[in-house]
């Protein structure tokens, strides 16, 4: 089929490359001019695994083509939509969509069928066919079908999901003899996946319910790991014991310094305020969100409190910048928040991340930092040690080396990833979430001994000392 995609961010470059690999006709269209001119020399404004080579084929075997001018999708049978929605502050944003819509509608064949990919707020969703066939009918142009179709593919891991989705949900906006859904049903024949055709309210939840379902098991599993820290368990053995129960699985119950990137905190704050505006309490969701920031001023909690109660004028080593290892992605990453909380309580920072690009668009973001171009600038001379993406290189360093460069023996693993027995026989203080060190260090603070400095603190709170 012929298929345009508009906008070529994460969304549209992944949706893109696997309709090509699919044996579709794509057409890309791009108005940033930076963009548009990486795309052309064949090279990719993001990182993802696999995807550069998976492009440049179907570059190559004339696949795929990107332009700029709007008009060419006159000639698509489909056309996709994949600009942003979020305003970057945990809101949402309609404008950029409305602009688009308002710019393509009045151009696409009659024959077409219009989807939009971008995740779209449950508010916007009533006023969408309304919105369409107006722009259609002042261009003096038949009303066409529009359907939303909503992604699950995951950073770093986005072709796989693509190509090989567990199901295709297909909402429906506007399609009065079914040539919407069935143009869809031929753009998804490779796939070997059951497509649930929707109503499109219910597909825009579907989307929305299942990061939030994701976020909630994250926030589950920090609050877990609380629990496991005050009651000397081990969260990772609970977890593994919990997660062979099928009903609840072992997927996203990794504790730590929390959820990032550009789809779950947002969808979480988003979703807040989309109920707030119908007057609907979300407190699961408000937990959710309040559990997941609390979890990286917990991270630097742990790292002052492993350096005697101050960071003031303490060298810290930050290992990863990134939201999560596979990709050059800062948006919303907990390193970011923790590297500036760092430094606001007076430690200097020296932060590393594996991926070059990152590490250049973290110096721009964040100049109070340094940023390393090797792992050891980072670590050498550090009075501590935090951990916050796990990159396998980190999780291969030689640890006993480490403990050579740095000053200080305190280690925050962020991610739970490194093993404790290791790390503390390199000599480090190892200190993860819901994670004990175990026989061969001394004995961490009984459950007795935390329990009476629980009821000092209430006493002091009670007292008006708190
Ligand atoms: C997510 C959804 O998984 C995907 O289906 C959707 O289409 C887009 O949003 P993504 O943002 O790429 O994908 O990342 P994901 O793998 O979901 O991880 C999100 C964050 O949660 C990362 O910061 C990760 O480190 C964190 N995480 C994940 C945990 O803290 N614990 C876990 O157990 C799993």
């Amino acid at each position: 089929m012929r298929v345009a995609v508009i906008g070529l961010g994460y969304v549209g470059l992944v949706t893109a490359g696997g309709l090509a690999e699919w044996g579709h006709d794509v057409l890309g269209i791009e108005v940033d001019p930076g963009r548009l001119e990486t795309l052309r020399a064949g090279r990719l404004p993001i990182h993802e695994p696999g995807l550069d080579g998976l492009i440049a084929r179907h570059i190559a075997g004339n696949r795929i083509h990107f332009a700029s001018d709007a008009h060419l999708v006159s000639s698509a049978q489909v056309v996709i939509i994949a600009v942003g929605t979020h305003d970057g502050n945990g809101g949402w944003q309609t404008d950029t969509i409305r602009r688009c819509l308002g710019d393509i509608v009045p151009m696409l064949a009659d024959d077409v069928v219009l989807v939009i990919r971008s995740t779209l707020p449950p508010e916007f969703v009533p006023t969408l066919a309304g919105f369409i066939d107006g722009v259609r009918a002042a261009a003096d142009r038949s009303p066409i079908p529009v359907v939303i179709n909503p992604e699950f593919t995951r950073e770093g891991n986005a072709i796989q999901d693509f190509l090989f989705p567990e199901r295709v949900v297909i909402g429906v906006v506007r399609d009065d003899v079914g040539a919407g859904v069935r143009s869809m049903r031929n753009l998804y024949r490779a796939v070997d996946a059951p497509i649930l055709t929707l109503p499109a309210a219910d597909a825009v939840l579907a989307k929305l319910g299942s990061n939030l379902f994701l976020a909630t098991k994250i926030s589950f599993a920090n609050e877990l790991a609380a629990l496991c820290d005050a009651f000397d368990a081990d969260v990772s053995s609970v977890v593994d014991a919990m997660g062979r129960d099928k009903r609840i699985g072992p997927a996203f119950l990794r504790s730590g310094v929390g959820f990032g990137g550009s789809c779950l905190p947002h969808q979480v704050t988003m979703t807040i305020r989309s109920a707030e505006q119908r007057a609907i309490d979300v407190p699961l969701l408000r937990a959710v969100d309040q559990i997941n920031h609390d979890q990286r001023s917990s991270f630097v909690d742990r790292l002052e409190r492993g350096l005697g109660g101050s960071l003031k004028g303490r060298r810290i080593a930050l290992l990863g910048l990134t939201f999560k290892p596979g990709t050059d992605d800062l948006r919303d990453a907990p390193a970011l928040t923790i590297a500036l909380s760092l430094v606001t309580r007076g430690a200097t920072v020296f932060a590393y991340d594996p991926m070059p690009s990152a590490r250049t668009a973290a110096r721009r973001i964040l100049p109070a930092i340094t940023v390393t171009d090797d792992v050891w600038s980072a670590l050498s001379n550090a009075d501590a040690i935090g951990l916050v993406t796990e990159w396998p290189e980190f999780i291969d360093l030689d640890w006993s080396e480490v403990r050579r460069v740095v000053r200080g023996d305190t280690l925050v693993d962020g991610r739970n990833v490194l093993d404790p027995a290791t790390i503390d026989a390199a000599g480090f203080n190892y200190t993860g979430f819901g994670r004990q060190v175990g026989t061969t260090r001394a004995p961490s603070r009984t459950v007795a001994q935390k329990l009476q400095s629980v009821a000092v603190g209430s006493i002091a709170s009670s007292n008006g000392f708190g």
